[in-house]
């Protein structure tokens, strides 16, 4: 009986010394799982609000490509889009490729270039314009209006033009 029950004290004291040292293993095992949920809910939690919140406006500028230089002979024109839809007029001078919106800055027609007598030219209300846009008759020569320019790029080694725009 006394052997037993110093047995029993023996284990209770082995249980005793032991169980701190079980605990602080538990402890720690449960400190770093908890260290490496709140890691995982972490990182989740940041790829989530990447996806939830709305993509911020960088205001930064894209290139459009717009085709081969070479398809566009002197004093010839072209039109392409931006990317907002709006209508460029795209011109061969001699100083280099120019580009400018077709929206007359008088009233908001829509004006075009005219090869012959190299001028921009617009129906509605006879307005003219030169080869760099400045108005030269009519009403937006009046109110000294001038067409939007656009900004373009000419890659000189490829032979690509770029339209220049605002990113979306
Ligand atoms: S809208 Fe172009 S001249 Fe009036």
């Amino acid at each position: 009986m006394t052997h037993e029950n110093n047995d029993s004290a023996q284990q209770q004291g082995k249980e005793t010394s032991q169980t701190p040292t079980t605990s602080r293993r538990g402890f720690l095992s449960i400190a770093a799982m908890s260290a490496g949920l709140v890691v995982s809910f972490g990182a989740l939690g940041g790829i989530g609000a990447k996806f939830l919140t709305p993509r911020k406006k960088t205001g930064g500028k894209v290139e459009l490509f717009i085709g081969k230089a070479a398809s566009i002979p002197q004093n010839a024109s072209a039109i392409v889009h931006d990317l907002s839809g709006a209508e460029i007029i795209v011109l061969n001078t001699p100083d280099g490729f120019k580009a400018f919106s077709n929206v007359c800055p008088h009233l908001g027609c829509h004006v075009h270039w005219e090869a012959e007598k190299k001028i921009f030219y617009c129906p509605c209300h006879e307005g003219v314009f030169d080869a760099g846009g400045m108005a030269t008759s009519g009403p937006p020569a009046d109110a000294k209006q001038k067409l939007t320019a656009a900004e373009i790029r000419h890659d000189k080694n490829s032979g690509n033009l770029f339209l220049v725009t605002e990113s979306a």
